[in-house]
């Protein structure tokens, strides 16, 4: 039962052996089969036999540091740990012995004694092992009495917002750091000090919030006592009861167990099964959840004229017919075609296929797009062209058999944290690491990881390295022959390697166009090519280029050049950037594609649509959201529903998408909060967060989970009944009595989807990645095993085209942007949280040559100005960007980053060119205060 399950995870004591060898003992009477190297402990817990321990638990490795979980065995003297001692063929084990009892009562009658004892107030109390071990052996008293040297007064450091370090209920088990160490990597923690002098020390000793400490929380979750605890569970008391859900920030989709009061949050804990993360989490996730009951959401519908008058607050059915009166007016005035919406990569799979319905069906037209428009669009095109289908090959479980991973335009630390941490995991067991990217990511040198090669190449010039890591790989035959005969279009491969052998696609070439050392090309190629399993991971470093859908095939020219795809450890791994943009791209979210990326024109297509929904729809595609705001400026697109997107802050080139937006006689913006956009709509609709929804989100790896509602919508509507109310006042009814029932009819009109249902994601253990259908009613973690969903792979001649962003003598810096790890896109959510702490701004990195030129010192407010716009940014002079090259984030609207970025696209899809932008920049007087928008 998933719904309602016990807080504490059943916990076996130490990680399971992945050896297939069983061995034979006795313990206690009982005789078991289990994995050679499998611990006593674990062994014990797999019959039901719990030995009492402080320091394990099965996600970390055993440490042997309590002495709490002895054990006596046959033919052996002493009392060994069993966290730490292997199962033997034939052992003997005794779990219970007068003498084990004996030694365990005066462990913990030492710990104790250095113990506050004020259980009945202490925050752990009830989920407290030390308090569960203490009641386990049976201790009544404590000898040493309390006078003594103790810890019981030690300071506590309150520094991180969202938890606390009491040391003087740490009993030093070490499971912090090891949580740091091996989980997260990061390293932030250190046992200082031996015997009493042992103490748990964040970075320098400075504190956590100084340290270099991510706020990940794994620390927490290992603690066995409430020396680190959340100081919402210090606030409001324990949980009663937890919901598996799913987070609503990144595209790694992490599991959790909303841990409830009633109807109120206490805690998010990874869900230890989910799939995707695996028991970890990341400082969004876990922690940046306050956002969902801040108190500038707004929870009434409001309406008004002109944009320049103020709010009305008005009931549901008010604001839902004047949206639909002028929806209707605008298409009786300007035709079918002037009016169109875009569905929301943070809404639920079943939200978003509505709104698509309801623009096809109750709108009359095609005309709906998606923030994927803005970021993973070339994916789509370039998957789809070369290998068939849309989407990452592989599992985030994967990860762990990669022998040589290349990350390639995207920063896994920031964006990706907790497929970041498993990437980590794999590298320090040996894999090896390429980097290509113009800044030093935290993967190039982070602790016990180092990257073989940082390819640090100047922005826009992915294709030229990507073609000459492809040109090395066949001029030196590196090829895998084998595959590639058995696997791809012969004739398009014959065609590809007359273009790649090509002068212009070698390295020096390339070295000339990308800045990167031709040699350090060659030892890529060669590294990534014989390496072993070799995986690329990419993001929006690759799409969001002029170029992005070249890049992307480029990448599966690598993939298919090397047989590195169709297996684990392997593949083709695009890091979505929102949780849900590959499932709103997967419901039909383009204007030329209906759910499951079949293209409108198609006949037999669009008539099971027209079957099922009893309409006729368009056979043409719509407009694309570029081709909305060009037709608004052209006075020939009227109307536009938004819904959780801030298009006035995250799309480029602010002041041509605000144009575009006042241009329009009619904008709805459905959002939690008043948005940048709202600032230009008509008709505010109040949503609801994820801790309000009840469905489904697709993660990177196309694993649907569900979302669960923890609490009732606070507007008083949930987005998918805003959307039927919407669509029925628009004259198209459309009636579901629950979100299960719209993902029914996802999977009836869509094959990729036929086998899911709420009840089959259930019964699959919580999540199922797509295709799910009878031919794969389990669904599918490795996609393109025996062959490519377009049956042969096609490779793609990638010539090499500069984009026509160019430095020149008056822009003479080349700016991308990118995430960082505490903020999430335009920040309309972790604005709302304590993750200020981290990051209360976007700040502009220039290498310390640039800043030099310029007179600029760390920390000056800098004028950049792009061809498009200017805008103000503190500085932060860094050696981690190259010079010539500046870095910023685009999480605050008072520093409008995308007043610079310019409208150059995608050649294939329109997909906006964020990563390139020329730019000057000169020493400010003052800061930005205030978006430098019309
Ligand atoms: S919160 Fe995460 S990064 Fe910080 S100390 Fe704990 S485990 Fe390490
Ligand atoms: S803080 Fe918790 S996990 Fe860390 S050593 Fe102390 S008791 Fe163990
Ligand atoms: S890694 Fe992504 S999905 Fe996981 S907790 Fe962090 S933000 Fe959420
Ligand atoms: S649990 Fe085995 S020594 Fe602590």
């Amino acid at each position: 039962m998933l719904e309602t399950i016990a807080k504490r995870d059943r916990d076996l004591g130490t990680p399971a052996s992945l050896a297939t060898h069983h061995v034979q003992l006795t313990i206690d009477g009982q005789t078991l089969s289990v994995p050679a190297g499998t611990s006593v402990m674990r062994a014990a817990a797999q019959t039901g036999i719990m030995i009492p321990r402080l320091c394990a638990t099965d996600r970390l490795d055993a440490f042997g540091s309590c002495r709490l979980c002895l054990v006596q065995i046959d033919g052996r003297t002493g009392t060994p740990a069993s966290c730490t001692t292997p199962v033997e063929d034939g052992m003997v084990v005794h779990t219970e012995t007068e003498r084990l009892k004996t030694l365990r009562k005066g462990v913990m009658e030492l710990y104790l004694s250095d113990h506050p004892l004020d259980c009945l107030t202490c925050p752990a109390n009830g989920d407290c092992e030390l308090q569960d071990m203490a009641g386990v052996v049976g201790l009544r008293e404590i000898r040493y009495g309390r006078d003594g040297a103790h810890h019981r007064d030690a300071e506590t450091d309150a520094s991180n917002p969202y938890f606390t370090y009491d040391p003087s209920t740490c009993i030093v088990c070490n499971r912090c750091v090891r949580a740091c160490d091996d989980i997260q990597g990061t390293f932030a923690l250190a046992l200082q000090g031996r015997g009493f002098d042992a103490r748990i020390v964040a970075g320098q000793d400075d504190g956590f919030l100084a340290s270099d400490c991510v706020s990940c929380g794994a620390c927490v979750q290992a603690c066995p006592t409430s020396a680190l605890i959340e100081n919402s569970v210090i606030a409001q008391g324990q949980a009663r009861h937890a919901v598996i859900t799913t987070c609503a920030y990144c595209g790694v989709g992490c599991g959790f167990k909303a841990e409830m009061q009633g109807d109120q949050l206490i805690r998010m804990t990874p869900w230890k099964d989910g799939k995707a993360n695996r028991g970890h989490a990341c400082v969004k996730g876990r922690f940046a959840w306050g956002y969902a009951t801040h108190a500038e959401r707004i929870t009434t519908p409001m309406i008004r004229a002109r944009t320049d008058q103020a709010w009305r607050p008005v009931g549901w059915d008010e604001a839902i017919a004047f949206a639909a009166d002028r929806l209707r007016d605008i298409q009786a005035r300007h035709g079918v075609n002037a009016i169109g919406g875009i569905t929301s990569s943070r809404c639920t799979n079943e939200e978003t296929y509505l709104v698509q319905k309801m623009i096809r069906a109750a709108m009359g037209n095609n005309n709906v797009d998606t923030c994927g428009r803005v970021c993973h669009s070339p994916t789509g095109y370039g998957l789809k062209t070369t290998i068939g289908e849309s989407a990452g090959t592989q599992t985030f479980d994967s990860v762990a058999q990669v022998d040589v991973a290349v990350v390639l335009g995207a920063n896994p630390s920031a964006a990706h944290p907790v497929f970041a941490a498993r990437l980590k995991q794999r590298l320090r067991q040996g894999a090896r690491l390429i980097v290509i990217d113009p800044r030093r990511i935290e993967l190039v040198d982070a602790p016990h990881v180092k990257a073989d090669f940082h390819l640090a190449l100047r922005p826009g010039t992915n294709v030229a390295v990507l073609n000459a890591l492809a040109h090395v790989i066949v001029d030196e035959d590196l090829i895998d022959h084998t595959f590639v005969q058995a696997r791809c279009e012969e004739k398009a491969f014959a065609q590809w390697l007359d273009f790649i052998r090509l002068p212009e696609n070698a390295p020096e070439a390339s070295e000339a166009i990308s800045g990167v050392p031709a040699a350090a090309l060659r030892g890529a190629a060669r590294l990534y090519a014989t390496g072993g399993n070799g995986a690329i991971y990419y993001g929006l470093g690759v799409t969001e280029h002029s170029q992005g859908s070249t890049a992307v095939m480029a990448i599966a020219n690598l993939a298919m050049l090397t047989g590195n795809i169709g297996r684990e450890g392997v593949g083709i791994n695009p890091l979505r950037g929102q949780n849900n943009v590959q499932g709103s791209c997967d419901m039909g979210s383009f204007p030329h594609e209906f759910p499951g990326y079949r293209h409108v024109s198609d006949d037999a297509v669009r008539q099971s649509f027209e079957q099922a929904w009893g309409v006729t729809l368009q056979a043409e595609p719509g407009l694309r959201l570029p081709n909305m705001f060009d037709a608004a400026l052209s006075g020939s697109f009227k109307g536009l529903y938004c819904q959780g997107e801030d298009i006035a802050q995250s799309d480029p080139n602010t002041r041509h998408v605000v144009a575009a937006l006042q241009a329009m006689e009619c904008v709805i913006v459905q959002d939690l909060f008043l948005n940048e956009t709202a600032k230009y709509a008509h008709v505010f609709l109040p949503g609801s967060s994820f801790l309000e929804k009840d469905g489904t989100f697709t993660n990177a790896e196309r694993r649907i989970s569900r979302v669960r509602r923890l609490m009732a919508p606070k507007a008083g509507m949930a987005d998918w009944e805003v959307t039927c109310a919407l669509s029925g006042a628009l004259g198209y009814p459309m009636e579901y009595a629950h979100p299960g029932e719209v993902l029914d009819e996802i999977a009836r009109l869509t094959p990729t989807f036929a086998g899911v249902s709420f009840a089959r994601i259930d019964a699959l253990g919580g999540s199922v990645q797509w295709p799910c259908n009878d031919a794969a009613p389990e669904g599918t973690p490795i996609m393109h095993v025996d062959e490519f969903v377009r049956g042969k792979g096609r490779f793609m001649i990638t010539r090499y085209v500069p984009t026509d962003e160019r430095s020149t003598r008056r822009f003479p810096l080349l700016m991308t942007t990118g995430r960082i790890l505490s903020q999430y896109n335009a920040g309309t959510q972790t604005r709302r949280t304590a993750n200020l702490a981290w990051h209360d701004e976007d700040l502009l990195e220039i290498h310390p040559q640039d800043a030099q030129d310029r007179g600029i010192e760390h920390g000056d407010a800098v004028r950049v100005a792009s061809r498009a716009g200017d805008t103000v940014l503190r500085a932060d002079v860094t050696e981690n960007i190259a010079p010539g090259v500046v870095y910023t984030t685009f999480h605050f609207p008072g520093c409008g980053t995308n007043v610079l970025t310019t409208d150059n696209t995608d050649w294939a899809t329109d997909c906006p060119e964020y990563k390139v932008t020329a730019v000057q920049v000169h020493k400010a007087m003052q800061p930005a205060t205030e978006m430098l928008v019309p």
